[in-house]
């Protein structure tokens, strides 16, 4: 008997261990040897614990499993009349209605079984490049219209072209996996369930500009993801296809694990570097960019796993198939994460250019609560509040710009009507000072200041003058910040201002 199981820190945390230790006992008294095999997660998070089992070639689903349902799976025979049966997985709507690119492995196969990464279109991409020209590489990254996906959307082959023509001894590949945004997590769940999609992009990265050597930045909350990639480095240089002969082409490519130490401005790539370089993990003064001038003084090129991630497909298909998915310059396909108060939250890879509606009301099922949308936060922490009046606003990046928004690293968090946008207008700031590095001042100070004038405006004390007070603050560090934890943090602060006036009230709120 063969049995499919999520081990992504998602499932885990709602059981998925208890459940495999069920199925191994009750497969042990009904004298089945089971093969149960540990997969990533489908990004159904709502559905998990999922167990899949394999029938004619089609993997049919059962979930949300609890370590109890598992008797009742065994004396059914896995049927699909089981009140927790799904059917078959890739023919439910969250599935049918994706373009996964960057998640068709996940969920699919053990995330450390080198053969079935390989039997299922990995590598296929880095033997393009290893055939192939430098330059005809970077040439393919450009004309894709792939753009960095940790939130910028800087054009990745530009990036790339920079670092490939700064002469250097030493170059560097830095994958920035210290996902800190507020409802993301599309980072950790392709690490963990297809760690190799993310190697193959970086050894292609490394051939393209003229780097050997590679470190992936991890957060230290994502111990899962550590663990995974660790032992998926380590796999990969047994069989060669990392070291001092990729793939028996004498070319060379070294990767590093680096653990983060829990800091939100250490996803800002200069800080990261400072962290890499076991320093402070304090923002640098730019120019110099790291393309230019990065760890160690060294050409660098600093892109998220995702971007990163993208580049073995745009090689195995061509530049031509992927620009020729999503809308307007955002091409490709984007990992939104839907999180929040939220029916159905999970991953969803798309084609840039669907509504925000279609995704949180359509495939996401609504609020949890049943109650209205009232607003959505897009990009993270620094993100726009959105009212449900904008729901029909296009995901992709000139769009929102447009809005007055950022579309970010695609996190989506839903809140209902029941929300005070007040406080999180006052929480934006909060988080600030918690987060902020220290090294200016409207961004050390101001948002301390930011916190006490808005928790004053929930008093209901003199609203409208500490208000005027909050834009201007706001303006000081829009044009005054040096990164965009400073920069940004007015975003969610004005946006809800803007959108949700009606909640900064002249009297007294009741206060939590
Ligand atoms: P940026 O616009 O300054 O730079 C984007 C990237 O392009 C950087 O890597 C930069 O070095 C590179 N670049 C800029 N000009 C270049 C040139 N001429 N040649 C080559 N490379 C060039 O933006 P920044 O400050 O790096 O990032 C801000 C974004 O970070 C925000 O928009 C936000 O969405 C995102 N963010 C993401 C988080 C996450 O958890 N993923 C957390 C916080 C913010
Ligand atoms: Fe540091 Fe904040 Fe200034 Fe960024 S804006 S460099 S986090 S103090």
């Amino acid at each position: 008997l063969t049995l499919f199981l999520s081990r992504d820190a998602a499932a885990r945390s709602v059981g998925a261990d208890a459940v495999a230790q069920r199925l191994q006992q009750l497969a042990q008294q009904h004298g089945t040897t089971l093969d149960l095999v540990r997969t990533g997660s489908r990004g159904m998070l709502w559905l998990e614990p999922l167990m899949e089992i394999e029938r004619d070639g089609v993997r049919h689903g059962f979930g949300p499993l609890g370590p109890d349902d598992v008797e009742t799976l065994f004396e059914q025979d896995f049927a699909d009349d089981h009140p927790l049966a799904l059917g078959p997985v890739e023919a439910m709507s969250w599935m049918q209605a994706q373009t996964r690119l960057l998640y068709r492995r996940c969920g699919v196969i053990d995330p450390l079984d080198l053969d079935g990464f390989e039997r299922m279109g990995g590598l296929a991409g880095l033997r393009v490049a290893i055939a192939q020209s430098a330059t005809d590489t970077i040439e393919a990254v450009t004309a894709s219209g792939l753009r960095g996906r940790g939130g910028a959307g800087f054009p990745a082959g530009i990036k790339w072209k920079t670092a490939a023509e700064a002469p250097a001894d030493q170059k560097y590949i830095c994958c920035n996996a210290d996902e800190g945004d507020s409802g993301t997590f599309a980072d950790r769940m392709l690490i963990e369930g297809d760690p190799g999609l993310l190697i193959e992009g970086m050894v292609i990265a490394g051939l393209a500009v003229g780097a050997t050597q590679g470190f992936i930045y991890l957060r230290s909350e994502y111990p899962d993801a550590i663990a995974t990639m660790r032992a998926a480095i380590a796999a990969w240089e047994e069989r060669g296809w990392l070291g001092d002969d990729i793939l028996g082409s004498g070319k060379r490519f070294h990767l590093t694990l680096r653990r983060g130490a829990g800091s939100y401005v250490c996803g800002e790539e200069s800080a990261m570097l400072e962290s890499l370089e076991g320093k402070r993990g304090q923002v640098r003064v730019k120019p110099p960019i790291p393309a230019i001038s990065g760890l160690f003084g060294k050409p660098t090129i600093v892109n998220n796993v995702l971007t990163l991630a993208s580049v073995p497909d745009i090689l195995a298909h061509g530049a031509a198939a992927y620009q020729a998915l999503g809308n307007e310059r955002s091409r490709g396909t984007q990992a939104f994460q839907l999180a929040g108060n939220v029916k159905r939250g999970g991953l969803f890879e798309a084609p840039f250019g669907l509504s925000l509606r279609e995704l949180i009301e359509t495939h996401g099922g609504g609020t949890l609560t049943g109650r209205p949308i009232r607003a959505v936060q897009v990009g993270g922490p620094l993100g726009a509040y959105l009212p449900a009046s904008m729901l029909d606003l296009p995901l992709e990046y000139e769009a929102f710009a447009a809005a007055g928004a950022m579309l970010g690293h695609g996190g989506i968090v839903v809140f209902d009507d029941t929300v005070d946008m007040a406080r999180q207008a006052e929480f934006a700031m909060e988080f600030c000072a918690e987060e902020s590095c220290g090294k200016c001042t409207p961004c050390r100070i101001g948002s301390v200041r930011g916190a006490e004038t808005l928790a004053k405006v929930r008093r209901g004390e003199d609203v409208e003058a500490n208000l005027a007070l909050v834009e201007e603050l706001c303006t000081v560090l829009t044009d005054g910040s040096l990164c965009a934890m400073g920069g940004l943090t007015p975003m969610p602060v004005m946006s809800a201002i803007r959108h949700f006036r009606e909640d900064f009230k002249s009297e007294p709120l009741q206060v939590d």
